[in-house]
Order: structure tokens, then C-alpha cells, then sequence
């Protein structure tokens, strides 16, 4: 690998000559003069990070990104004569992804495996999120990085997509309201975020050439309605556009996209960065140094920095600048943005990091979250289970081998990861021994293989079930006798650059099917329970099987303390109070984006095109009368809640309105409950989804008995729909349902409020003009 420092030396060559005259200095001197103080090659090195390594021969970078914190994925470009130093930018969304050891060097760098993006939704407790954000931002910060690249809120379009791990929800307002308790939470430590992908990234097949064709409407109400929300309410450091194309063009060349509606529309302040090497078509190009004039858009289209930067880019920058297709206002104004940045950074303040933030407090925080981020999906009186007399069997290759995140950029490099069995262990459980004898080798000579292979294959790699093993009849019915309750653990994992697939990975595998099928009978035919946990990323087909166990415990990928977090629930010591922020299909046919995922042609996807518009998740299943498995907003408790006294605070809209509805535990245990305000609008004129969610809350721990009034307030745009014709967001008239329920299906109490006039709550910029017609979806 060949690492060119010609633009450094350039740059030697390039400075002024009249040295004497004292030079300004970023942070000392106004931003305007350091930025006329920078020669075009300067400029050219800022708005470009300084490469990285590995990707190929002829990717040539000028920097090393390797240098002041291995492992991290960027570092943008220093001008020293200038006191501009170089900012670190690393991954990810369930932590800070950095090599956890370095050359010549006794000391270790992990970091915390929080629960993944999926999982932290779950808990639907701004708060707690929050909290996780604050315990992210501190590991960054002490471990010098400056901008975390997360978090991550595209849209759940389609349960295949191999990120939605990374990802929160099927809804923008969850999606929107989770993203920016956790900007706010990593921001507090003085450290950036860089909220990411802009937009419509909705899948890893082809994701760096498809072509999205998205409505503005289904744009607006669904793609973009949650970064807004992130943008309004905790004004990131940074954002990240993503690779995709949208109608017809890339995201990070779209001033639709990265100006008239991210600046002007919704006053964001920061910086946009690409993804990286986004625009260029696929690695392909890339590799041929097959460059258009993308970069020049880009930068034009107000995507100021472009990640992780390649000399051919920073040439076609330079020879765009003279032939004048790239103006020195338009460099200049993305150059500021850098600076911007450069100057809040933790590195420019002189912050020295310890490199040792709290792993043992952060520890404990990764196991609250995760026990509160899962969903209790079934529950037929098999949990709690807190029997330390006995013996618990335990079946499944992914009892053995938790996963605690997914693959890729969402990564962690974490010190361990407890797993099932550990976990079950440090609680106290007995676990039947001959089932560990047979699995613990079988499963470690697997994961020894596999890490081999992806070691191999780099941070591309893709995740691979591992097949389950084929017990002898003989030993699961001994089984059956020996322990008195059953735990089968199912394992899903996935990352960026590969979707999911049907067979083997949303349904389950024959194998699967065949464990699940002999423990039950063998556990049922003397009467004891069987409970399976899901350690997955995402959706899987659950209807075909769920009838056959007595429980069902959604994990998700639950960070590195995941076995403790199951353990911390199944044994009872935490009640669960997670619920689905997306929906859990009946099949995979039944999806509304189904037949439009990956796109066309399949196996090669160019085109995709979102037929089904807004109807996403619920929205469709509720509207067109789909019954899923497990619909959106679900969750069971091991206690119950009652649901009263709904009040409206006035009978007529005027600007706002606030609810507020009591809830009351009525079980015998402490425990939270998810509240969730959905609304119906008249639908006279605009198409609408059956019902919208609009605001959610959670209650504290509530003790048997206690109750609690929980207040949310709806604003006009809550009320709104697109309106493309009118380049509007539009309240109609008429009289508006809000429903409070325990989840989309199970609505507690409803009241109206009318509204008696339209209201055009916002104008806007028209965007997102259609590169193909095709017919939207509608009711
Ligand atoms: C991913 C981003 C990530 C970046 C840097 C890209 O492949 O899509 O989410 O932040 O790499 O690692």
C-alpha cells in the first residue's frame, strides 16, 4: 500500500511569502482572516480527510489515519502554520469503535459494547438513552477522538436490511426523538456526533450506487421527519450523508437535500460530511480512480467534507477552482464549516485524554439498558424464573456465543462479552452440564473458524449463522428429565454491506425449526416450559413457531454484558419494559416494501423504487388491515397497568393541545410502562395511515398500586401531512381521534378535539422532483 504525501509537500511550496508578518491563528484571531490566510491547496486538504489505509492500491491518501488513534476511521487535514490541528472522527453507534491494543504499547484501549441502536429504541426512555449517550461520549473523549460517526436513525423500511440494528425504528418520531437524546447525551462531554445516513439508506445491497425513488412526501413525512426531529432538538455537531442516490442523484451532491431543507428549512448549524467515499458508483470506481465531477457537487451542494479523501479528489477540486466550475465562496463556506468544528473539538481546547474512561460504571450502565430494551414478546406463565434449585438446560449454539452487536462499522472492540451461559451462571442458576459438555466445543471450534474468515475478509465481512447442533433424541429427552425448564436461544447477526435474506435468516432454518420442535415436545410432554430468546439484530419470522413455547424474551443484541441482562430479566430482578419500535410480520410477503427490496434487478440492484410511499410499518399493517405477528409498539410486562382518566385540554385546537392520561400499575411487582399517543386525522382531502404516532412517554418504576399522570403536548405539525401540490405541511379540518394505547392494537382510551379551520403549518422549498413516475400506494 502506497501512502503519497505529495499534497504535504505542496503545501511546503505553497505558503506565502511574506513570512514576517505574524500569521493568524485558528481560535485567536477571526475565522474570516485564518480562512484568507489558507492557500487553495490548504483549503483543498480541509474540506478532504487525509485518506485511509487498505483500500486498495490506488487510493492514494496524505495522511495517516493510524497515527494518534488506531482504529479510528478519519482524521480531517491540520494546517499547523495556522493552528489548525488534524480532529479524529471513529465509529459508532453502540460505542466507540477504535483498535483495542497498539504497537509497542502494554496499555489496552476497549471500549463499552452498549446495547445496539435497535435495542436502546426499545426502552423508549429518552433519559436512559440519554445516559448511554453521556457514558459514549465520555469513552470518547478520554480516548481522544473528537466526533463519534453516530448515531444512526434510518428508517426500518424493510426488516432485511442488514443495518437496522444500527438503526431505531419503522417510525420517525421514535426514530427522531431516540436520536437526539443520545446527540445530547454524547454532546455533553464536549465531544461531536455526526448524525447519520442523509437520507433514504434504507439498504446495503448496491448502497453506494442505487437509486432511491422516493415521493417528496414519503421523503418529507418519513425518510427525513426524524432527522428533522434531531436537528430541531439537539443541533448535532456534524451530519453524514449517506451513499445512495435519491431520485436520480446522489445524497451528498443534493442542495435540495443538504441546503435548502437541512440549513434553511431546519437552521442546522454544523457540518455535513459523506459517508465514506461516498458518490463514486462502488469500490469498482474507486479502484479505477474513475472520478466524475461528483466532488465539485458535492461540495456544492453543501457536503463540506469529504471522507476519508483521496488525492485524485483533491486535484479535480484544484482544477475545478480554476476553471472556475467551483466558486471560492462556496470552498470558503464549507472550509468554515470545517473550522467550526475544528474549534469546538475537545483536541483544539488541548483536552488530554486519560485513555481511561470508567469501563466498570459503563459496564453496569450496557446491562440496565439492555434488560430495559427488551421485549417480552410471550408469556404464558413460564416468567419470571427464579428457581436456583434446579436445573436449567440450555439448547442453542448462540446460548453459548451471545452476540452483542452486529457486524462492521457498527462494531465495538469490547474487553468480552458475557454470554448466556456465563450470565445464567453469575446469577446463580444451575445449568445442565451434559448439554454445556456437548455445546461449549462445538460452539468455540465454530467461532474460531469464523473469526479466522473475518479476519480474513476485514471490516466488510458478513455475518454468518452458525448451524445448530444436532442433538441425539436421546440426550434432549434426558435432558428433559434432568432439568426442570428449557431455554433456546436464537441467533441473528448482520452488518453494513450485505442485506438479509429470507431463507435461513428472516424465517428460520430447518434446524432451528427441528430444536425447537424436539424440546417442546420433550420439555411439554412432562410438563415443563420452554422459553426461547431472541439474540438478534432484527426481525425474524416468529408465527410459524411461537404457538410451540411457553415464552418468548427479545434480547435483541444486547452489548457486552448481554447474558447478564437476560439473566437480570429472566430471573425477574428487572421487569421488562421494552416494546417493538417496529413491526414483526406475519411472513415476509406481508411487508409493504416487500416486493420492492433490494429493487431491480435483483441481483444487481440499480432501481429502487418505494412504491408503498408512507405506508411504512404500521402504517400499512393498520391501514390496509394486515394482522402481524407482533404489531409495532408491543410489549408484555410481569405486571399489568390500567389505563384512566384520558383528558384533552380543550375541545378545539388552537396552537396546541396537551394530554394527559393516568396510568396505574395493577400487578403485584414494580415495573415501567410505554406510553404511546397516537392520532387520527379526518382524511377528508389528504390520504392519511389509519392512525400516526404522534408522542410516547414512559412512567418511572411504578411500585404495586402507585399510579402516575403523564402529560405529552401535540403541536400543529403534529397534526400535519406533506401536501406536494402545495409545497405545504397541511393540518385539514375536522375532528381529530388521539388514542392512548399499550401499543399500536391495544388503544386504552380515546378522546377528540376539532380543528375548525385548515392550517398551512409550514411552506417549504420544493424538492425531491421525480426522475421516474410510478404509482404510490394508497388507501
Ligand atoms: C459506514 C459509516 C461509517 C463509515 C466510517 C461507512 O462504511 O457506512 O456508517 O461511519 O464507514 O467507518
Amino acid at each position: 500500500m502506497k501512502i503519497v504525501y505529495a499534497a504535504t509537500v505542496a503545501l511546503l511550496f505553497a505558503i506565502p511569502s511574506n513570512a514576517q508578518a505574524p500569521l493568524p491563528q485558528l481560535g485567536k484571531d477571526p475565522i474570516d482572516k485564518v480562512i484568507d490566510a489558507l492557500t487553495d491547496e490548504e483549503k483543498v486538504g480541509l474540506v478532504m480527510g487525509t485518506g485511509i489505509k487498505g483500500f486498495g492500491e490506488k487510493i492514494e491518501a496524505v495522511g495517516d489515519v493510524d497515527g494518534r488513534v488506531p482504529g479510528a476511521a478519519g482524521n480531517t487535514f491540520p494546517v499547523t502554520r495556522l493552528g489548525i490541528p488534524s480532529i479524529v472522527l471513529a465509529d459508532g453507534p453502540a460505542g466507540l469503535r477504535i483498535s483495542p491494543t497498539r504497537k509497542d504499547d502494554p496499555n489496552t484501549y476497549y471500549a463499552t459494547a452498549f446495547p445496539v441502536g435497535t435495542a436502546l429504541a426499545s426502552t423508549w426512555n429518552l433519559s436512559l438513552v440519554e445516559n448511554v449517550g453521556k457514558a459514549m461520549g465520555n469513552e470518547v473523549k478520554e480516548y481522544g477522538v473528537d466526533v463519534l460517526l453516530a448515531p444512526a436513525l434510518n428508517i426500518h423500511r424493510n426488516p432485511l436490511c442488514g443495518r437496522n440494528f444500527e438503526y431505531y425504528s419503522e417510525d420517525p418520531i421514535v426514530s427522531g426523538k431516540i436520536a437526539a437524546a443520545m446527540v445530547n447525551g454524547v454532546e455533553s462531554q464536549g465531544v461531536g456526533t455526526s448524525v447519520k445516513h442523509f437520507a433514504a439508506n434504507n439498504q446495503e445491497n448496491n448502497r453506494m450506487s442505487v437509486n432511491a425513488h422516493v415521493s417528496e412526501r414519503a421523503m418529507r413525512e418519513i425518510y427525513l421527519r426524524g432527522f428533522e426531529i434531531a436537528v430541531k432538538e439537539s443541533q448535532p455537531w456534524t451530519i453524514m450523508s449517506s451513499y445512495n442516490k435519491v431520485d436520480g442523484q446522489y445524497t451528498s451532491a443534493r442542495k435540495d437535500l443538504l441546503t435548502d431543507i437541512l440549513r434553511d428549512e431546519w437552521d442546522f448549524k454544523g457540518l455535513v460530511m459523506s459517508d465514506w467515499f461516498a458518490g463514486y458508483g462502488g469500490w469498482k470506481d474507486l479502484k479505477d480512480n474513475n472520478f466524475s465531477s461528483d466532488v465539485v457537487a458535492q461540495l456544492s451542494a453543501g457536503n463540506d467534507l469529504i471522507m476519508p479523501g483521496m488525492n485524485a479528489q483533491r486535484k479535480a477540486i484544484l482544477v475545478a477552482l480554476k476553471d472556475g466550475k467551483l466558486s471560492r465562496e462556496t470552498l470558503d463556506k464549507n472550509v468554515k464549516r470545517v473550522l467550526e468544528l475544528i474549534l469546538e473539538s475537545p483536541h483544539f481546547k488541548k483536552y488530554k485524554p486519560s485513555n481511561k474512561p470508567n469501563l466498570k460504571q459503563n459496564a453496569q450502565l450496557t446491562r440496565e439498558a439492555a434488560t430495559e430494551g427488551m421485549v417480552l414478546l410471550k408469556n404464558d406463565g413460564a416468567l419470571p424464573y427464579s428457581d436456583k434449585t434446579k436445573q436449567l438446560a440450555l439448547f442453542g449454539t448462540t446460548s453459548y456465543n451471545f452476540i452483542s452487536g452486529g457486524t462492521g462499522s457498527g462494531d465495538v472492540n469490547e474487553a468480552y462479552t458475557i454470554s448466556l451461559l456465563d450470565g445464567l451462571k453469575n446469577a446463580g442458576f444451575k445449568i445442565n452440564s451434559d448439554l454445556e459438555k456437548l455445546y461449549v466445543p462445538y460452539t468455540a471450534d465454530l467461532k474460531s473458524k469464523d473469526d479466522e474468515r473475518r479476519k480474513k475478509e476485514g471490516i466488510l465481512a458478513l455475518a454468518k449463522r452458525f448451524p445448530e447442533l444436532q442433538l441425539e433424541r436421546d440426550a434432549i429427552e434426558k435432558a428433559a428429565i434432568d432439568s426442570d425448564f428449557a431455554i433456546i436461544t436464537i441467533g441473528r447477526n448482520s452488518g453494513e454491506n450485505g442485506d438479509r435474506i429470507v431463507s435461513e435468516d428472516f424465517d428460520l432454518a430447518d434446524d432451528e425449526q427441528h430444536l425447537i420442535n424436539s424440546v417442546s415436545s420433550a420439555f411439554h410432554k412432562r410438563s415443563k416450559k420452554v422459553v426461547v430468546i431472541l439474540n438478534v439484530g432484527g426481525v425474524i419470522e416468529s408465527a410459524s413457531w411461537k404457538d410451540r413455547v411457553d415464552a418468548i424474551l427479545l434480547a435483541w443484541q444486547p452489548g457486552q454484558e448481554g447474558g447478564n441482562s437476560v439473566a437480570d430479566v429472566l430471573s425477574g430482578k428487572v421487569n421488562p419494559s421494552g416494546k417493538l419500535t417496529m413491526t414483526w410480520p406475519v411472513a415476509y410477503t406481508d411487508v409493504s416494501s416487500a416486493k420492492n427490496f433490494p429493487g431491480t434487478p435483483e441481483n444487481d440492484p440499480q432501481d429502487v423504487t418505494y412504491e408503498e410511499g408512507i405506508y411504512v410499518g404500521y402504517r400499512y399493517y393498520q391501514t390496509f388491515g394486515v394482522k402481524p405477528s407482533y404489531e409495532f409498539g408491543f410489549g408484555k410486562s410481569y405486571t399489568s397497568f390500567e389505563y384512566s382518566n384520558l383528558k384533552i385540554g380543550s375541545k378545539t385546537f388552537k396552537d396546541n393541545v396537551k394530554v394527559s392520561v393516568t396510568v396505574k400499575n395493577t400487578g403485584k411487582i414494580a415495573g415501567k410502562e410505554v406510553v404511546q399517543l397516537y392520532v387520527s386525522a379526518p382524511s377528508k382531502t389528504i390520504d392519511k395511515p389509519k392512525m400516526e404516532l404522534k408522542a410516547f412517554t414512559k412512567t418511572k418504576l411504578l411500585k404495586p398500586g402507585e399510579s402516575e399522570t403523564l402529560t405529552v403536548t401535540l403541536r400543529e405539525k403534529d397534526l400535519a401531512s406533506f401536501v406536494e401540490n402545495k409545497s405545504a405541511w397541511v393540518a385539514e379540518k375536522g375532528i381529530y381521534t388521539v388514542s392512548i394505547g399499550a401499543s399500536s392494537s391495544d388503544i386504552k382510551q380515546s378522546a377528540g378535539f376539532d380543528l375548525p379551520s385548515e392550517i398551512t403549518v409550514e411552506k417549504t422549498t420544493k424538492a425531491f422532483a421525480q426522475d421516474k413516475s410510478f404509482t404510490e400506494l394508497r388507501p
